[in-house]
């Protein structure tokens, strides 16, 4: 009973990219702690990823990376339903009603559209410019009272109650209204070569992000050569990006408090520094990447969580989406 009462999330990956630090520390870990308290649902969605060109081997390959990475960081799979968007037929089919019920003119506004088909001009495809409605599809399908996504995605989950609102009042109550659930500041992971920027796996430089998935020497020298700045102490302020995002880095990932930090490091350099930062980085990665390594060796485990999460999603947004063609109109399909 008490299951039933527990409030809803939704969230989706784009298996694009690696997973990097930011991800985890700024989104990955905050699903970690949510899954005592509520009734979460993560996909993979695969369908979204290619609205920009893949190549099907690594899109393969990266998809069951992610989905090991999610249950390697601690996403208990009796807690959470994990599964690939394109195993849930539901998620298209109810796309498809939406995008009868989005405009034109709503999702030629979308920031995310814009950026994209100006970095990607020689492919500027349907799926890309309806994207929103999909993504609407996988929120409103489970009824999700809340849906944990970064700052960029909040326009899009606006629209999503936008089209859940017009739905409701044309055919009475159907989906729950979702509210965008965005983590407080500091989870902000900041860029490494440009700290000014945040981390981003979609990232040109590989210098700029740190992958879950980086060799641990890479890791280290890579924050070696974080940008920083000449001042030589390590503490915030003004002009010290560089040095506020490491020390924020090494905060979350040692759970030492900023203050005790820096007046641990007075008087002493940015070598010494990076170095120790590098160090809990990578102690706080490696239960994470040896985990990892079990998961992806046990192929009939992954299987058996993503059959089950595929399977339980499917039974959950069938009734959605029965609901909707119900009051569409459409004929109930003969039993
Ligand atoms: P994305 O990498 O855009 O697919 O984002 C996946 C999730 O990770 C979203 O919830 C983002 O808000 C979060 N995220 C991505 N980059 C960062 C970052 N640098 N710092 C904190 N959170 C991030
Ligand atoms: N568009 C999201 C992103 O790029 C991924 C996503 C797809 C998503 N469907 C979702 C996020 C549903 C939250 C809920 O990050």
């Amino acid at each position: 009973m008490e299951q039933l009462e527990k409030k809803i999330i939704f969230s989706g990956i784009q298996p694009s990219g690696c997973i990097t630090l930011g991800n985890y520390l700024g989104a990955i870990k905050n699903w970690v702690a949510l899954q005592d308290d509520y009734r979460c649902l993560y996909s993979v969605v695969d369908m979204h990823a290619i609205t920009v060109r893949q190549d099907p081997k690594q899109l393969r390959q990266r998809c069951l990376e992610f989905l090991c990475l999610l249950l390697a960081c601690g996403l208990d799979p009796d807690k959470n339903l994990l599964f690939f968007q394109s195993h849930v037929p539901t998620h298209a089919e109810l796309a498809w009603v939406l995008n009868c019920f989005t405009y034109m003119g709503e999702l030629g506004r979308m920031t995310q559209f814009k950026d994209k088909s100006a970095k990607h001009a020689d492919n500027i495809n349907v799926g890309l410019f309806t994207y929103p409605a999909l993504m609407a599809a996988d929120i409103l399908l489970y009824q999700a009272d809340l849906v944990p996504v970064g700052g960029d995605q909040k326009q899009h989950v606006e629209l999503t109650r936008d089209i859940a609102v017009r739905f409701n009042s044309l055919f009475g109550e159907t989906f729950k209204v979702p509210e965008p659930y965005i983590p407080k500041v500091g989870a902000r992971i900041m860029s490494l070569a440009e700290p000014t920027k945040k981390m981003s796996k979609s990232d040109d430089n590989p210098k700029a992000y740190i992958s879950l998935l980086d060799d641990f020497n890479v890791i280290a020298k890579k924050i070696k050569s974080a940008v920083t700045d000449s001042d030589g102490r390590v503490c915030r302020g003004e002009g010290k990006e560089g040095i506020d995002n490491l020390l924020n880095i090494y905060s979350v990932t040692s759970g030492e408090s900023i203050a005790s930090l820096e007046a641990r490091f007075e008087g002493r350099g940015y070598g010494e520094f990076k170095a120790e930062v590098a160090q809990a980085v990578v102690e706080c990665i490696r239960p994470i990447r040896r985990r990892f390594d079990d998961y992806m060796n046990d192929k009939a485990y992954i299987e058996s969580v993503y059959k089950k999460g595929a399977e339980t999603a499917l039974k959950i947004s069938q009734r959605t989406l029965d609901k909707v063609h119900k009051k569409l109109g459409y004929v109930a399909r003969a039993k």
